[in-house]
């Protein structure tokens, strides 16, 4: 499987750490000192991650050129349009694709690598030979109005990739992936309500309709959890560190990646940092900052670049890819 083009969308408003300084206890010195955010963006009312998803997708599809059919949708997302049916079926209708295969996968943060790794199955499968991949999450739908845990990072954003079939050694073809899962720790990270799980007696009223998250525990299981799974993907592609160019890791927070870079030796000028402009977009966030690395020319044709992500479920997935020629964005 071979990346062939990308594309992003962050919805217009800005929401700046003053801004949240002004409507809840923390400050900008707070919030850009502990996660390295400085401003985040917010979705319009009434645009949801199908909106958001659309634009990225547009986006990627002119990047990759007009003329190529694409043969499925997979669009990583866990605050869908609605929560039945999957938003991947209204966004290849939106984009005219026709009666594509289209199907959501849940994952949140890591939600855009288990999306990736599937499109390359559905390759090597002969089911597709152009997957539209897109990573789409609108959390501020989700986030309680007073918490400070959660607003402060929590960004809304849609990044997305066309991946073709192509050869393992051509430039572009990503390696095999490293994915796993604790439910274990599945409480850490969760919206309680709106499942098939009938409310819980305990939860104020309405309170679990929003993400709750015990932000030290993610954090703290995080950085081993990305490391070790970057040093399965790394070793599944027969690279070592050494060799990366440029890690491309979900952007949860600065400090965590900072961590996770120094836990593989990796120097700090080779992890790619957007989080400062949008926040974590979680299953948005790695496509979005493959496309402003692209965009900023922080990648460049031939480097070896490592994908990694950790988030709820807990889930993690990594991946290697060859960056390959493509146009300016
Ligand atoms: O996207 C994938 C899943 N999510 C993540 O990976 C998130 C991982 N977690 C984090 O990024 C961090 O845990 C947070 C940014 C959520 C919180 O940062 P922290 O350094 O873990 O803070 P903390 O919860 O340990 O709190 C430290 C202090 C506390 O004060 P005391 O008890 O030391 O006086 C908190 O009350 O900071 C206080 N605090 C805040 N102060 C101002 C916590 N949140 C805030 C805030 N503004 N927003």
């Amino acid at each position: 499987m071979v990346l062939a083009g990308l594309g992003a969308y962050l919805p217009e408003e800005v929401v700046t750490n003053d801004d949240l300084s002004r409507v809840m206890d923390t400050s900008d010195e707070w919030i850009s000192s502990r996660t390295g955010i400085s401003q985040r963006r917010r979705a319009a009312e009434g645009q949801t991650s199908l909106h958001l998803a659309v634009e990225a997708g547009r986006e990627a599809l002119k990047h990759h050129g007009e003329g190529t059919a694409i043969d499925a949708v997979v669009v990583a997302t866990s605050t869908p349009h609605r929560l039945c049916p999957a938003t991947a079926p209204d966004v290849a209708t939106a984009l005219g694709l026709g009666h594509v295969p289209a199907f959501d996968v849940a994952a949140v943060c890591s939600g855009f690598v288990y999306a990736a790794a599937t499109a390359q199955g559905l390759i090597a499968a002969g089911t597709a030979r152009t997957v539209l991949v897109i990573g789409s999450d609108v959390f501020s739908s989700f986030l309680y109005p007073s918490d400070r845990n959660t607003r402060v990072i929590f960004g809304d954003g849609a990044g997305a990739a066309v991946v073709r079939a192509g050869d393992h050694d051509e430039p572009g073809a990503f390696g095999a992936f490293d994915l796993g899962s604790d439910g274990e720790g599945s409480d850490l990270i969760t919206i309680g309500g709106g499942g098939s799980m009938p409310p819980s007696e305990d939860a104020p009223a309405g309170r679990d309709q929003f993400l709750a998250m015990e932000g030290r525990e993610v954090y703290r299981r995080s950085i081993p959890g990305m490391a070790d799974s970057c040093r399965v993907a790394l070793d599944r592609r027969g690279w070592s560190i050494e060799d990366v160019d440029v890690m491309i890791g979900h952007q949860a927070n600065i400090r965590i990646l900072d961590a996770v870079a120094r836990n593989l030796d990796l120097e700090r000028e080779r992890c790619y940092v957007n989080i400062d402009r949008v926040g974590n977009t979680a299953g948005a966030s790695i496509p979005i900052a493959m496309t402003h690395a692209h965009a900023d020319g922080a990648v460049r044709a031939g480097d070896k670049v490592l994908l990694t992500a950790f988030g709820a479920g807990l889930t993690w997935g990594s991946t290697t890819l060859t960056w390959p020629e493509l146009p300016t964005i």
